[in-house]
């Protein structure tokens, strides 16, 4: 039944619960709990429809890098929209948003790039990667070139290409994904995945051989390119031991294996870099951002690629009659004048310097928290990072994922006005660039009351 009186809380509640087919969801959780409906932001702060206030420490999807309502954002938007609503880029049409942000783009990339495809979201440009990686291949006359080799637990996105590239088994279940040219090693995930004393540098050294006997039993000549985050986000945080992207990358340029590095969460400083590449010493031959590119303000993804990628797909379109591949709103006026407002914030507003001004605060708050009892590990670098709660420090026991740890330690802290992110048991934090040193000891002061909320609760249940 459609409404027409303004809704109440309660019955915006209701309706979602009726109406809304939600994306990454436990649906049956959802029927159970209800929504959480937000109606504002402001800065780092949200609101939701019972008056509630949030502080965002997830950027919504580790994405609103300058927080809510930016007056200069929303102007951008708005003139752009009384400029030049919508031009698209099919058949060389062009327009100077997509342009001038393109130019943008390459100048910032962190190899020697030329040119940039736009989509709309970080999953359709990492489809659009895939059939990059493909085309080119085809039109060097290796069709035998296609196999993309992910990790376990990383994530890509969950459109039909996307979402065999993301190694996480709620991805695939259900769906019949991954397509069969993807395939998948280990994740860097030194806490669970090393062996009792091995260094970080002997388990770097393992997952680069095990790579490399995936290449050889696959053959080389079927492998064309590999896809990995800096850091992987949705997959928990997970970040590499130091010396893991060179002694991959050894391997990949062995087999003449592309490297695509997908920068979705962590482009444009998120680490106190500019790119996650160059924190932890990734040296990619195309990059795939979206998320901070417009502060989310507007949805935009960019792939950016080497000219070297680029040149045998002139002739080869040529031939065909057309490069096929493209949406609507690739590179979209209003979207991309936005990005490339964002852009310019960050450097006007000094937000690269600001992050990493912070961070170390940040890291630390996060650090202290080992201490706690429910909390196995703290890992993060720049303005991210996450707690791993375990039933036992000692042994590193994790709990039974039916018991929900994690997401009800995230209902917990939403009870004291902190939004976080649970992946399983572990506990995200990815707040806005913005964030200043009180907004980090808010983010803290409210994280610890909802651990402890947490151990309360796993106490009163005997889950300890
Ligand atoms: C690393 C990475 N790649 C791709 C995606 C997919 O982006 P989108 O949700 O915009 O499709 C995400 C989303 O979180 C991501 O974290």
């Amino acid at each position: 039944m459609a409404q027409s009186a303004a809704p109440t809380a309660a019955s915006l509640d209701a309706l979602d619960l009726a109406r809304v087919f939600h994306p990454n969801t436990n649906l049956a959780a959802l029927r159970r709990g209800g929504p959480l409906v937000l109606v504002r932001g402001k800065g780092v702060h949200v609101w939701d429809n019972h008056g509630k206030q949030y502080i965002e420490a997830m950027a919504g999807l580790w994405c609103t890098t300058l927080g809510y309502g930016d007056d200069e954002l929303a102007r951008t938007a708005y003139e752009q929209i009384k400029t030049l609503s919508f031009s698209h880029l099919f058949t060389g049409k062009s327009h100077e948003p997509a342009v001038l942000l393109a130019d943008k783009l390459v100048g910032m990339a962190p190899f020697a790039a030329s040119r940039v495809f736009f989509g709309n979201s970080g999953s359709d440009a990492n489809d659009t990667q895939i059939k990059l990686v493909w085309y080119y291949n085809n039109a060097l006359g290796r069709p035998k070139k296609k196999k993309i080799i992910a990790r376990h637990k990383g994530y890509h996105g969950t459109t039909l290409g996307s979402a065999g590239l993301t190694g996480l088994p709620s991805f695939h279940k259900l769906f019949d994904v991954p397509l069969p040219p993807f395939l998948h090693t280990d994740a860097p995930y030194y806490y669970r995945g090393a062996t009792a004393g091995e260094s970080e540098e002997d388990y770097a050294t393992r997952l680069a051989a095990n790579l490399e006997r995936l290449i050889q039993s696959e053959g080389p000549d079927t492998v064309a390119a590999f896809i990995a985050e800096p850091l992987m986000g949705v997959g928990g945080v997970l970040l590499p031991p130091r010396t893991y992207f060179p002694k991959i990358q050894a391997v990949l340029a062995k087999y003449d294996v592309l490297l695509i590095d997908d920068e979705v969460i962590t482009g444009f400083g998120r680490t106190g870099e500019i790119w996650g590449a160059q924190a932890f010493g990734m040296q990619p031959h195309t990059l795939t951002a979206a998320k901070a590119l417009s502060s989310a303000y507007l949805p935009i993804s960019a792939v950016i690629v080497p000219e070297f990628l680029y040149e045998p797909m002139i002739e080869a379109s040529g031939e065909i009659g057309i490069f096929g591949h493209g949406f609507t709103y690739s590179g979209h006026p209003v979207c991309a004048a936005v990005a490339l407002r964002a852009l310019g914030i960050y450097e006007e507003r000094g937000l690269y310097e600001h992050v990493r001004r912070v961070a170390p605060q940040f890291q630390a708050r996060l650090t202290a928290l080992a201490a706690h009892p429910l909390v196995g590990d703290t890992r993060g670098i720049g303005l991210v990072g996450a707690c791993e709660l375990v039933q036992s420090k000692a042994t590193k026991q994790a709990f039974d994922a039916r018991l929900a740890v994690g997401a009800k330690c995230m209902q917990l802290c939403q009870e004291h006005g902190l939004i976080v992110r649970a992946i399983g048991d572990v506990i995200a934090l990815c707040p806005p660039f913005i964030v200043t040193p009180d907004h980090i000891d808010e983010i803290f002061v409210k994280l610890r009351r909802g651990l402890d909320d947490t151990l309360a609760w796993a106490q009163r249940e005997r889950l300890l």
